[in-house]
């Protein structure tokens, strides 16, 4: 997939208006395919994003044993085998482009007595997996790889799982999640670490299905979690939300379109997701909560967003696993931003679909923008309204995609993009729902 490249440019058109339900989040529809792919019977699932990297999710579980139907739009029924049941795989396990499928399963899989070979696309190729290969081996799984670990990798499971404690040496929800997965099978107590709390939906839907996990606070931002082996998980229904990392790009471009005036529904608010909505309020962003409510267990609201003038913020680097995903399009909104918006501690942005830091620092460059980076600091100096009418290389990266496109619907000029296909790997109908806005995409 993804072989055609698809260029698509993005201008300005008077304001967006309308309402619209981006899809389900993605990090909860490859945890729900992957517990339920563990769990011992049937679990329906509805709302399930039917992107590209949630897809080869689906079909590798289904290559390692479990039975994964769609009965429509969203809805699927995926039967399980039970913590430590995968079966050996007879082909090669395609991840694409995402990291989140492939870390998750690699994880599920070392805790399992089979042999199997992950491989993904050329972006997913040039990712780290050495940071999740070494706790997995210390459960006891042995990889044959490449000595720096990336792609293609055959893993071999571990016959008897060793359950260990786990300090992360960076702020990853999937290399949290990994370890998690493959303790599952370990007897005892697995415990993971973190300094900085990330994402908590794996801890989440492991006490959804039943599994005993208990949550701690550890120093001022961590937590440390604690996970008893060997539970039998029991199938759950589940309702995925909307992603809040998919609603981000019509939030700002509702916010930088003056009299715009848009709903978003549905967005899922997890505290350790809400970073952009923080940021975008101190910079004066006009976003209203309306209706909240709880949906498969997170809170939800509809989000009302109308156009504003915005100013430039410090970012502080604390902030960023709360909103990891976001900073392409947060530095979109900064560059419509009167004044200096300085984002800090952004690392982790180099090991993405992309190099992201410098990928989103470009996509200014190349649009007129003043931006630099400092060490791991992302520096963007807003003028109210970017020239655009650059070309940007989106690198396989679907943010930075989506990032640039939104930044054409306010520029002075038209900014185009080399290739939209990745975009369909986490928000397939992006296009679509954003001409119905009344974006101008051609
Ligand atoms: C994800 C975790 C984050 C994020 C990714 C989804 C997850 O990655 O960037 O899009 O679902 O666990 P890291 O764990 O590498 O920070």
């Amino acid at each position: 997939m993804n072989s055609d490249r698809m260029s698509l440019t993005a201008r300005r058109d008077g304001p967006l208006k309308g309402r619209l339900r981006v899809p389900g989040d993605k990090s909860i529809s490859h945890r729900a395919l992957i517990f339920a792919a563990l769990a011992v019977g049937e679990t329906r699932i509805s709302g399930l994003l039917e992107g590209e990297d949630v897809l080869n999710t689906g079909k590798a579980a289904a290559d390692l044993g479990a039975s994964v139907e769609r009965h429509g739009a969203g809805e699927w029924r995926v039967h399980g085998v039970g913590v430590g049941g995968f079966a050996e795989p007879q082909q090669t396990l395609e991840f694409g482009n995402s990291g989140t499928g492939c870390r998750l399963m690699l994880g599920a899989v070392a805790g399992c007595a089979i042999t199997a070979t992950f491989d993904g696309d050329a972006s997913l190729r040039r990712r780290p997996m050495r940071r999740v290969l070494e706790p997995l081996e210390r459960i006891g799984a042995r990889t044959l790889a490449a000595a720096d670990g990336r792609l293609p990798l055959t893993l071999v499971g571990a016959r008897e799982p060793i359950p260990i404690v786990f300090e992360a040496p960076v702020p990853s929800a999937q290399l949290k999640s990994a370890v998690l997965l493959a303790g599952l099978s370990a007897p005892g107590e697995t415990i993971v670490v973190e300094a900085e709390a990330t994402r908590d939906h794996t801890e989440k839907m492991l006490a959804h299905f039943g599994a005993e996990v208990r949550i701690e606070p550890y120093g001022d931002l961590g937590r440390r979690i604690v996970l008893a082996g060997q539970p039998e998980l029991e199938p759950q229904p589940i309702v995925v939300p909307a992603d809040p990392s998919s609603a981000a790009f019509p939030l700002v471009a509702a916010s930088i379109t003056p009299r715009s005036e848009v709903i978003l529904e549905g967005v899922m608010l997890n505290p350790l997701r809400s970073g952009l909505l923080t940021t975008l309020r101190e910079m004066g962003a006009a976003i209203e909560q309306l209706e909240m409510r709880d949906e498969g267990g997170e809170a939800v609201a509809d989000l009302r967003v109308c156009g504003a003038n915005l100013h430039g913020v410090e970012v502080p680097a604390s902030r960023a696993p709360a909103m990891i995903d976001e900073y392409p399009i947060l530095a979109v909104a900064a560059s419509f931003a009167e004044g200096t918006t300085r984002m800090h501690g952004l690392k982790e942005l180099r090991v993405k679909e992309s190099d992201r830091l410098a990928s989103t620092a470009a996509m200014l460059r190349t649009n007129g923008v003043e931006a630099e980076i400092e060490g791991d600091d992302l520096i963007v100096h807003g003028k109210g309204r970017p020239a655009g009418g650059g070309l940007v290389t989106t690198h396989m990266d679907h943010r930075i995609a989506m990032a640039a496109l939104v930044m054409g619907l306010g520029s002075e000029r038209p900014v185009k993009i080399d290739d939209a296909s990745f975009i369909a790997t986490s928000f397939p109908d992006f296009a679509p729902m954003m001409v119905r806005l009344g974006a101008d995409f051609a």
